[in-house]
């Protein structure tokens, strides 16, 4: 809670008020900062194309509409009705006698917990490669520069945890900054960071967009990209890959969005919001996919072959395109120390902008469980956080516990974790109504049946769906190129933690002020109208 936080009371409690943003636009700003992130610059344009290209337009917009813009709204009403992060929300959920649902919560903060360690480390890596912009340093072979020489890791073994200087030097300065970030609270702190980081990043990105659409070959790059391949649809893995994206893209299911949510004002306008978030977060994404794929119609066009020979060799999706064929075309272009610290510069600051909403998630469940201020949180969460992070990342290890931590907290995680608050939610406790209600009490975009719809069925189905999918591809051919061990202790295994750690946080330790003392607001079921017949009566 804000150390400076004045008191209201509630019932016969006095709850101090929480940390608030200073206003609308400071939530949107900092909501647009968590949603813009590496997902959209590295993962949108390799996942579009891989997936069908202009077709993957239609799961992705089907993702989005049918599962995207309602989870968000969910996450929306369960962060602002309930005033608090994922334990303190799902255990008002819960009430007297569902103390359970705040495991909930605890799960969610886990999974930020394990996305935050190794998302910190892709952002050290491209503060590294921020500076060799300016030289080139990762010379011809991008790709033995880059496993070889600067990660130092055979890419594949899992257990080897030496260090790795070149590395470990920018993680720790990182999370030095994201943990100042976090101390200085929401306000101060995560939205004043985003308030300056955003529009640099649109500038940045921008410019970068603008140029490379003028390089010679790029419309063959966009034909590429955008050429639907209709066959496509008829493939499970390609709607997976589009609710994924959707999900990790938009920061939805983990807590980020019902962590936000929870430091707005009382009297909110909640849905509006929502959509100029998720229209600002697609429209970066597509701008990515049209950024990136110029400047790889480019470098085919240099190197005289096709988009398909070029992608077979270097990889147009994470690590692969960000270290190793971008760095490649960056060397090969006009401008080549500008064009690359515009890229790293604007993953650097899309990422950061995200990693600190996901480590507002875990600071935000400590300080509401163990009633800690923002700054003691600050610390008592990331300096474990930083130290797993350095101790596992920043070594020979890190890129292949970071693919295999990736793939199974968000193709499964994230996923369970939507599907159990969506059921939880809108089938045991039956808040479909009192939360249509609540989302739509102040906001000019009202919504109704249609959205507890597809939060209650149509969601919940789909996504169930696609975990059966996931995890049986996952049980029955493994992950490629990684061993069976690797995937157990750092794939299943992260989730396995995840679930106990959940347990232990709900069952084993107290609440250090009552949970359940706060007022919803407004009130539901909402007072019945005045009958006309009396209000007749009053006038006369
Ligand atoms: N939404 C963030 C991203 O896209 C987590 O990277």
């Amino acid at each position: 809670m804000a150390t400076n936080a004045a008191t209201h009371h509630t019932g016969q409690s006095k709850v101090p008020d929480r940390q608030q943003w200073s206003g609308q636009f400071g939530f949107i700003i900092s909501a647009i900062g968590s949603a813009i992130g590496l997902g959209n610059i590295w993962r949108f344009p390799g996942t579009a194309y891989e997936n069908g290209g202009g077709a993957f337009m239609i799961p992705y917009l089907v993702a989005l509409l049918t599962a995207g813009i309602p989870i968000l709204f969910l996450d929306y009403a369960l962060g602002h009705r309930f005033r608090g992060s994922p334990p303190l929300a799902f255990r008002r959920l819960g009430g007297k006698l569902g103390r359970w649902a705040e495991s909930i919560g605890w799960f969610q903060v886990m999974i930020c917990f394990f996305i935050a360690v190794y998302y910190a480390a892709i952002l050290a890596w491209a503060a590294s490669y921020f500076i060799f912009s300016f030289t080139q340093k990762w010379g011809d072979d991008t790709a033995g520069f880059l496993i070889g020489e600067y990660l130092q890791t055979d890419g594949v073994t899992g257990g080897f945890l030496s260090p790795v200087t070149a590395v470990l030097v920018p993680l720790a300065l990182i999370w030095v900054v994201a943990i100042i970030v976090m101390a200085l609270g929401v306000k101060k702190g995560v939205e004043a960071a985003n308030t300056i980081a955003i529009p640099v990043l649109v500038i940045a990105f921008g410019v970068l967009v603008v140029r490379s659409l003028f390089l010679p070959g790029a419309a063959d790059g966009l034909n590429a990209l955008f050429t639907p391949n209709f066959e496509a649809l008829t493939d499970a893995s390609v709607w997976v890959a589009a609710y994924a994206q959707i999900f990790f893209s938009l920061s939805i299911a983990f807590g980020i969005m019902l962590t936000y949510s929870s430091y707005r004002k009382r009297r909110s306008n909640l849905t509006s919001p929502g959509l100029v978030v998720a229209f600002a977060n697609s429209s970066f994404e597509i701008m990515a996919g049209i950024g990136v794929f110029s400047i790889l119609g480019f470098m085919a066009h240099e190197q005289g072959r096709t988009m398909q020979e070029l992608t077979e060799e270097g990889g147009i999706k994470g690590i692969g395109l960000s270290f190793i064929t971008f760095p490649k075309v960056i060397s090969e272009m006009p401008g080549s120390a500008l064009i690359g610290a515009l890229f790293f510069g604007s993953l650097l600051l899309a990422g950061f902008t995200s990693l600190i909403s996901i480590l507002q998630v875990i600071s935000g469940g400590l300080q509401d469980k163990f009633d800690l201020s923002e700054r003691k949180a600050a610390l008592v969460m990331g300096l474990p956080v930083a130290v797993v992070s350095l101790v596992v990342f920043g070594t020979k290890a890190g890129m292949p516990n970071l693919d295999v931590v990736d793939k199974f907290t968000n193709e499964i995680g994230i996923v369970l974790s939507a599907i159990v608050m969506m059921v939880v939610t809108m089938w045991v406790f039956r808040k479909g109504g009192e939360f249509a209600y609540h989302l739509s009490a102040l906001s000019t975009f009202k919504v109704g049946r249609i959205w507890r719809f597809f939060v209650s069925v149509v969601s919940p189905v789909v996504l169930g769906y696609i975990l059966v999918v996931t995890v049986s591809s996952l049980v029955t051919k493994g992950y490629e190129p990684y061993s069976g061990t690797l995937l157990n202790v750092a794939g299943w295994g992260s989730l396995v933690v995840s679930a106990v750690a959940a347990l232990i946080f709900t069952f084993g330790v107290r609440w250090k002020r009552d949970p359940l003392a706060f007022e919803p607001y407004p009130s539901y079921p909402p007072a019945p109208a005045p009958r006309p017949a009396l209000a007749q009566k009053g006038t006369n």
